[in-house]
């Protein structure tokens, strides 16, 4: 089973390179499902129904989130109806939405989808290392495919999950730093592991913004407008091959692909 997994859509160009490039990757990797993180796909903060529309209409099967979740308030309807669209798991019991959900491809096994939040440096939501090893516990009844977008900044947290979790999912993968790692393994149980996916959207920027207002909020620290970048746009992501029977990933790749 071969899984696509796409690092934060950001505002418009991230869209695009969506729209114009997972039809291709899904045909030329024969992909089974594609799942990608959309925290940042309406106008850089957040996401709506019309852009997680636009993002499932170009061939992504599941949507994940994370810190900026709250940012465009139309997100409660996509929480509230959209069975593909996933929350960070770790919010307090009673918060709208779901953090998990088991997919199921035409003529492919079920595969479970988690999105979980860190809390080094970002908002103390419930321990992900608890909640997570008891959704893992769940989840394995009806699956031992399992994806899991860890939305972190700490590298050793991301690690520390995925070294938690290994032999018991399929793969863990990082978003949220915009950065693409060059860490890619599988781990000795079985799982593949990569600490971030990067971004898909405008590279000549700061992690999808313009360079200058971010440099001028740093020297000032006065707020700034951070409005999305427009060049170099590329999908950044990393495909995941998964033994179906076994659970195991066999192989992982980073993917860098630039919107020509
Ligand atoms: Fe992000
Ligand atoms: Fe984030």
């Amino acid at each position: 089973m071969k899984i696509l997994f796409i690092g934060d859509i950001v505002g418009e160009p991230g869209r695009r390179a969506v729209k114009e490039l997972v039809p291709r990757l899904r045909r030329q990797h024969e992909l089974d499902v594609v799942i990608a993180n959309g925290e940042n796909s309406a106008g850089g903060s957040g996401i709506t129904p019309a852009t997680a529309r636009e993002i499932f209409s170009a061939g992504v099967d599941i949507i994940t989130s994370g810190d900026h979740l709250w940012d465009q308030k139309e997100v409660v309807e996509l929480l509230q109806n959209e069975s593909r669209f996933l929350r960070p798991l770790n919010y307090p019991p009673g918060t709208p939405g779901k953090g998990s959900v088991v997919y199921q491809a035409d003529n492919q096994p079920p595969v479970g989808v988690i999105n979980l939040q860190g809390r080094t440096f970002m908002p103390a939501l419930d321990n992900p290392f608890t909640v997570i090893r008891a959704e893992v516990e769940r989840m394995r009844q009806k699956t031992n495919i399992i994806f899991i977008d860890f939305h972190a900044e700490a590298t050793s947290e991301k690690i520390a999950i995925g070294r938690m979790l290994d032999g018991k999912v399929s793969a863990v993968v990082g978003t949220h730093t915009h950065v693409q790692t060059a860490d890619e393994q599988i781990f000795p149980g079985g799982t593949a592991y990569l600490s971030d996916a990067g971004f898909t959207g405008p590279h000549e920027s700061v992690i999808g913004r313009e360079i200058e207002p971010v440099i001028k909020r740093f020297l000032t620290l006065q707020p700034q407008r951070f409005a999305v970048a427009e060049k170099d746009v590329k999908l950044q992501g990393v495909l995941i091959e998964i033994n179906a029977h076994t659970g195991q990933a066999e192989k992982i790749q980073r993917i860098s692909e630039r919107l020509s």
